[in-house]
């Protein structure tokens, strides 16, 4: 009976330092690069708005893009993809005097992870594509990222940037696709 108990109050005691791990991994988050200097991106420069989301947050805790494939979120990404990057990517990220985003070729190969590809947003790169943090908030950042993984038009198999789930279902864009205004997801609350 005591050797039970003593194991117990082991066996507790290895969970709840577990546990303490586990909490100290979710508040070190990534460290988010700038794409081409390398420096640390300071999320302090990002617009007041839409930066503490739940979706923002458990971005910067995990790298992962929750609103990947989230129909709600497309809706609004598209939006914002039209408004602010089309000029210079093409209406279907096909590029124009910025290179293709719905292929696997990337300039910069880390454009391939949410993380890279939000880095290269937020921060810029070279020539034209300035920091996008003026303009856009990382809300609206991430939103505009599952549009342009949604855009993807080559085989779902290269789409490494989704989970297997979404990968099994996913089919290169055909373009012109309509989202109704009440689309499910977790965007639907905040889209303007
Ligand atoms: C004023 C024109 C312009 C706008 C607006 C613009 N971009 Fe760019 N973008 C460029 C150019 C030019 C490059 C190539 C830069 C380089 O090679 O360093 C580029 C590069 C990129 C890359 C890197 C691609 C690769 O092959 O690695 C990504 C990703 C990207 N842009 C996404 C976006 C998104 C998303 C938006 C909208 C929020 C946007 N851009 C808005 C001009 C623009």
């Amino acid at each position: 009976m005591i050797e039970n108990k003593k194991t117990a109050s082991i066996v507790v005691g290895l969970f709840a330092s577990m546990a303490a791990l586990a909490a100290v991994a979710q508040t070190s988050a990534i460290t988010f690069r700038n794409t081409i200097t390398g420096e640390v991106l300071d999320f302090n420069d990002a617009l007041p708005e839409g930066r503490d989301t739940p979706g923002v947050k458990q971005f910067l805790a995990t790298g992962k893009n929750p609103y990947n494939e989230d129909p709600s979120c497309l809706k609004t990404g598209e939006q914002t993809f039209l408004s602010a990057c089309s000029g210079c990517h093409g209406h279907l990220g096909e590029g124009k005097i910025g290179p293709g985003l719905n292929d696997s070729y990337w300039t910069y190969p880390q454009n391939e992870t949410d993380e890279g590809l939000f880095s290269t947003i937020y921060g810029g790169a070279q020539a034209s594509m300035g920091p996008q943090y003026v303009n856009l908030s990382l809300d609206e950042m991430l939103q505009v990222m599952a549009w342009v993984r949604h855009l993807f038009k080559e085989e779902p198999e290269k789409a490494v940037w989704y989970t297997p789930e979404q990968r099994k279902k996913f089919k290169p864009y055909a373009g012109h696709e309509t989202f109704p205004d009440d689309s499910p997801g977790l965007c639907r609350t905040k889209s303007k």
